[in-house]
């Protein structure tokens, strides 16, 4: 009997509805077939490689591409590759893009010998770099094929490696060079790993720019069209998201809660993704609360908390204004006996105070669901407001018990 019940329950979960068209175009590994707002990074590094199609003979180009995590360099650098590798094709240049993260392949030795191996069907066992080299330097030329190496994480690899990967290619000759590389790298440990020699063999190096909420907003509208059922994630959440990513500036922390936020959805069988959803899931992605921020907020303060928790944990609500949640706090203190529920202005400086230790976010902007106009609104980022206002009672039944 149990065991049948046990097998129905994962049927269930199985076969049941899911809020997602295509869960997994949200993983990490997932190549999206557009780059929204990255056209400008894409058009350059395209440009780059322009040679390697438009002139005969073998030459290699060599190009670092930095910046902050989850701004999609790596994406950038995979897009180019397989475009590039298209793009010659036409032209019956044949070129081959392969990407190889150093967190995987720590060494030139490593990174040559998996070339051969799975991509040339060589067998590299018992050879020297020497002699895996020549042996790839001449398949390459019988085979009249370029390579386009992206070593992704380099600083793991250090400037040594990389530069004896650039040297790889040119020790037959610069002339017979068919190997190039697109460096990938946060921009501060480049920083540290460049130096002279190996400046000297960038060609160019594309900076690429944290995302602006905007440009995010764009960014998850189209994922969350990959990944979502129609219907199931409105233009106000993904407004949401993209704003609590904004804070980092990284795509993968949107992408990562509107993951989790769907599968929340799935697991509690709502077939639509809510504000409340959303918090509950950032607070998985990037655990930023402090817990010991509630225990320096006087009851007043606290209070005005229990009331913006309260507003915040309506279905469809993200934002709210200080008029409205004003009403939630007369409410909560009527609750508690022997306090009084003081004026808007001395709200406003409650708020004043909730907004600086972090608990909620002010920012101009467009209101809720049907509303127009853009005014200061209030948000609750670093926590769902359920685990606020549980939270919030828990200290006043503590203060209540002394
Ligand atoms: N313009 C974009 N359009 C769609 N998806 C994007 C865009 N930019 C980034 N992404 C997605 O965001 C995630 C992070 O991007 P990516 O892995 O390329 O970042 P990164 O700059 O390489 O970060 P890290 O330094 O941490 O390696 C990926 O899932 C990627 O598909
Ligand atoms: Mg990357």
């Amino acid at each position: 009997m149990f065991a049948l019940e046990e097998e129905d329950l994962v049927e269930k979960i199985l076969l049941g509805a899911s809020v997602f068209r295509d869960e997994r175009s949200l993983f990490p590994e997932f190549l999206p077939q557009k780059l929204p707002r990255r056209e400008e990074e894409i058009s350059r590094l395209a440009t780059d490689f322009r040679p390697l199609i438009q002139k005969k003979g073998s030459f290699a180009i060599n190009i670092a591409i930095t910046g902050t995590a989850g701004v999609g360099k790596t994406a950038v650098a995979r897009y180019c590759g397989t475009h590039i590798e298209n793009a010659a094709k036409k032209k019956n240049i044949a070129i081959k893009f392969i990407l190889y993260n150093a967190h995987t392949f720590r060494t030139k030795t490593s990174i040559l010998r998996n070339l051969l191996t799975d991509h040339f069907n060589v067998t590299a066992r018992g050879f020297s770099d020497e002699e895996i080299l020549g042996m790839l330097v001449k398949r390459l030329e019988k085979d009249d094929m370029r390579l386009i190496i992206a070593l992704d994480e380099a600083n793991l690899l250090g400037s040594e490696e990389i530069l004896s990967i650039i040297h790889a290619s040119e020790v037959f000759g610069i002339e017979r060079s068919r190997i190039s590389t697109i460096i990938i790298c946060r921009r501060t440990e480049w920083r540290a790993i460049l130096n002279a020699p190996l400046s000297g063999h960038i060609h160019d190096q594309i900076n690429v720019p944290g995302y602006t909420k905007d440009e995010l907003f764009d960014i998850l509208s189209y994922r969350a069209q990959l990944a979502f059922n129609s219907g199931v994630i409105s233009e106000d959440i993904i407004d949401m998201v993209a704003e609590i990513a904004s804070q980092t500036q990284n795509a993968r922390h949107g992408i990562e809660i509107l993951l989790r936020s769907g599968k929340m959805a799935d697991y509690e069988h709502f077939n639509e993704i809510n504000a409340e959803l959303v918090r509950k899931a950032k607070v998985g992605v990037y655990p930023e609360l402090r817990p010991d921020v509630l225990d320096d907020l006087n009851d007043h303060e606290l209070l005005a908390a229990l009331g913006l928790a309260r507003r915040l944990k309506h279905h469809g609500i993200t934002a709210t204004t200080i008029n409205e949640a004003y009403k939630y706090y007369q409410i909560a203190c009527e609750e508690r006996e022997g306090i009084k529920a003081q004026s808007l202005s001395a709200f406003r400086k409650y708020v004043h105070r909730l907004d600086s230790v972090g608990i909620i976010g002010k920012a101009v902007g467009p209101l809720g669901r049907g509303r127009r106009g853009r005014r200061a609104r209030i948000t609750l980022y670093d926590l769902p407001a359920t685990v606020l206002e549980e939270r919030v009672l828990k200290i006043f039944e503590l203060h209540n018990k002394k």
